[in-house]
């Protein structure tokens, strides 16, 4: 049996997960290697949209396992084309490239943003601009996109051409985004920073600045896309249409893909040889991926996204209203951040070690904040009963 001891043992020590081992889990239950039981707040990290093991998913991902597992894109791969497909009809896009994960679509993203750019309007237009407290991966450009000198420091010389902006602040934006900017890289919501909307009056002014100057908007939509926010996109809700989105997470409800979506007249300047790799568009992802959006059009999922993210606002307010716990709730979709009043004995670690103990898996996000991200199909019932492990686990650490 794996211990949790072995992971020191064995892994690079770039995580510091929890003591407990999951081996199992169905929906939105997860058990760990003694059996005991969780309801899953977490999804992995905003992936298992669809909870786990989901039937339909594990229908397909078997048919397809029997057919082929890997084609190089040396070769037209019926799967990835047919999701392709699905994905520009439900979007602005035109056209797609399958990569393995977020951040690999995000450095895809600017590559394209770059070369259309260049071609189009000369060498000198290739500034990126980006946000604070931004999350868009652990590459070199995605960390060096983040920012953050938590994530960039000891790893430089970082690349070049990148400039920065307080999110949600329109003053100075027009002295960032300048003639020389190839590409604006925007989260309509700031998942890893406590889910923070972007501001229409901000998202105004990028659009007018981004028109006037000939510049990309590149939406990140790895954690918001694929239903998370009660939309399939977060796009469709903020007056905005990207030039080039991202996604990866919730695609493959744990399958792990990403795809970069863009217009025609953008991917033109992706010539062959110019972007790749060698597992993006893999069969048995792609066909994951696809029932996912599928099944996600056919339940009617996205209204219930809405209707249980009312729930979950009525059982906080109701719970901080008794424990004055939370000094914010922010939602967006089934995507919330309820920031910690921090106590002697209330912190963001604390809470969440509680809430193991009491059976609940849940999400850190920056800023002392605890980040709920269920299954888009969570049952009311468990939605209750895991928030009452919340509320629980607070009236324990404070009583201790
Ligand atoms: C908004 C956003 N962009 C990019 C990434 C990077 O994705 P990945 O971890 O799949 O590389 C993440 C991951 O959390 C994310 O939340």
């Amino acid at each position: 049996m794996v211990t949790r001891k072995q992971f020191d043992d064995y892994m690079m020590p770039v995580y510091n997960p929890a003591h407990f081992i999951p081996v199992k889990a169905k929906g939105s239950i997860v058990w760990d290697s003694k059996n005991k039981k969780y309801i899953d707040f977490a999804s992995g990290i905003a992936v298992t949209s669809l909870g786990h093991c989901y039937p339909p998913l594990v229908k397909v991902l078997n048919d397809q396992s029997k057919k082929i597992w890997h084609l190089s894109n040396a070769m037209t791969n019926a799967p990835a084309l047919n999701l392709a497909k699905t994905l520009c009809k439900h979007t602005f896009a035109d056209k797609v490239f399958f990569a393995n994960s977020g951040a690999e679509a995000m450095e895809g993203a600017v590559k394209t943003a770059r070369k259309y750019a260049n071609q189009k309007y000369g060498k000198g237009k290739n500034e990126i601009v980006a946000f604070a407290d931004a999350f868009h991966g652990r590459t070199m450009m995605t960390i060096a996109l983040n920012g953050s000198e938590r994530m960039t420091k000891g790893f430089g010389p970082m690349p070049s051409g990148i400039k920065h902006h307080p999110y949600n602040e329109i003053k100075g934006l027009d002295k960032v985004i300048t003639k020389k900017t190839a590409a604006v890289v925007l989260e309509l919501v700031q998942g890893e920073a406590g889910i923070i909307k972007a501001k229409r009056n901000f998202i105004s002014k990028i659009k007018k600045l981004c028109k006037e100057k000939n510049v990309l908007i590149i939406i990140d939509e790895v954690q918001s896309g694929v239903g998370r926010t009660g939309t399939l996109f977060a796009y469709e809700q903020f007056n905005i249409k990207p030039d080039i989105l991202t996604c990866a997470k919730g695609l493959g409800n744990g399958f792990p893909i990403g795809a970069i979506l863009t217009k025609d007249h953008i991917a033109q300047s992706m010539q062959v040889g110019a972007h790749g790799t060698t597992f993006g568009g893999n069969p048995l992802a792609c066909s994951v991926a696809l029932e996912v959006i599928n099944s996600m059009a056919k339940k009617r999922l996205l209204s219930n996204v809405m209707k249980k993210e009312k729930l979950f606002i009525k059982y906080l307010n109701t719970m901080n209203k008794k424990l004055n716990c939370f000094e914010r709730i922010n939602t967006a979709g089934l995507w919330i951040g309820c920031k910690l009043k921090v106590t002697e004995n209330i912190n963001l670690d604390s809470v969440l070690q509680q809430c193991y103990k009491n059976g609940l898996m849940v999400l850190k996000a920056n800023n002392n904040t605890i980040r709920i991200a269920p299954s888009l199909i969570i049952e009311d019932k468990l939605i209750k009963s895991g928030l009452a492990i919340i509320e629980k686990s607070i009236i324990q650490l404070q009583k201790a």
